[in-house]
C-alpha cells in the first residue's frame, strides 16, 4: 500500500477517452503544480506548459498528431515546449537562474563555469540544446501523469506528432519554444489496453 504505488498502477496509455468528461479547474491545478514543482539539470526551468482545453484548437491539431482521437477525445491536452534558446551557457538567462540561489559571488562564477563546461564536455558532443531541453521536459510529463493518475484522471504521453507541424498549427513562435512532447489527459472510456511489462529481474540490477 503506497499511494504512489497506487497511481502508478491505475496509470496507462489511454487510448480511449471519453469525450463528455471534463478535468475540473480544481484537478486541472494541482496537475500544473506538479508540473512546475519538477525538477530540471541545474535548475534551468527551460520550459513552458502550453494547456490546449479548446476542442476547436485541438481538432486544428489533431492532423498533426497521426489523427491520433485522444487529441479531441481528451478533456485537455497539455503541450510541453522546450526551451532551448534560453538554456545556452553564454545566455544571460544562466547567470541568472544561478543569481537567484543567492550563492557567494564566488559559487555563482563556479557554477556558471561547471555548467559551461558540462555543455562542452557533455551535451554539445552527444545532443543539441533541443534534445538536452527536451530531456527535462519528459520529467515534467512523467509527474502530469503521475499527479494526474493519484487523482483518477487518466493520460496518454505523445510522441506520435509531427513536430513542426504541431508547431505551425499552434503559432508557436519556434525561435523561443520548441515542441518536446504531448500528454492527452481526461478520462478513460470502455476497456483499455492491458500492461504489459518485462520481469523486474531483467530490468533492475542491484550491485
Ligand atoms: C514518450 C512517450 C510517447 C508516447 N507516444 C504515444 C503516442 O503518440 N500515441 C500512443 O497511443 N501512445 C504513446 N505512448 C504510449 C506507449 O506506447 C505506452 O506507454 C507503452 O506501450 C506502455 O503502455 P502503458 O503506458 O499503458 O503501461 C507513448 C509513451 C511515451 C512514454
Amino acid at each position: 500500500m503506497n499511494p504512489v504505488i497506487d497511481a502508478l498502477k491505475f496509470r496507462h496509455a489511454c487510448k480511449k477517452f471519453d469525450s463528455e468528461k471534463k478535468i475540473s479547474d480544481a484537478d486541472l491545478d494541482t496537475i500544473l503544480e506538479a508540473a512546475c514543482l519538477s525538477p530540471t539539470s541545474f535548475g534551468m526551468e527551460a520550459w513552458k506548459f502550453l494547456v490546449l482545453a479548446s476542442r476547436e484548437i485541438r481538432e486544428k491539431l489533431r492532423p498533426a498528431c497521426w489523427d491520433q482521437a485522444q487529441v479531441t477525445d481528451a478533456s485537455h491536452v497539455i503541450v510541453i515546449l522546450a526551451r532551448p534558446e534560453l538554456i545556452a551557457p553564454e545566455n544571460d538567462y544562466v547567470l541568472k537562474s544561478f543569481l537567484r540561489r543567492e550563492l557567494p559571488e564566488d559559487a555563482t562564477k563556479a557554477y556558471v563555469e561547471r555548467y559551461k563546461w558540462y555543455f562542452e564536455t557533455e551535451v554539445y558532443p552527444r545532443m543539441s540544446t533541443y534534445a538536452w531541453c527536451a530531456k527535462q521536459c519528459y520529467i515534467g510529463l512523467a509527474n502530469i501523469m503521475t499527479a494526474a493518475a493519484s487523482l483518477g484522471i487518466d493520460t496518454c504521453p505523445m510522441e506520435g506528432f509531427e513536430k513542426d507541424r504541431v508547431e505551425e498549427v499552434l503559432d508557436i513562435d519556434t525561435d523561443e519554444f520548441e515542441v518536446a512532447v504531448l500528454v492527452a489527459l481526461g478520462y478513460r472510456k470502455g476497456e483499455q489496453t492491458p500492461r504489459r511489462r518485462h520481469d523486474r529481474e531483467r530490468l533492475v540490477e542491484i550491485r
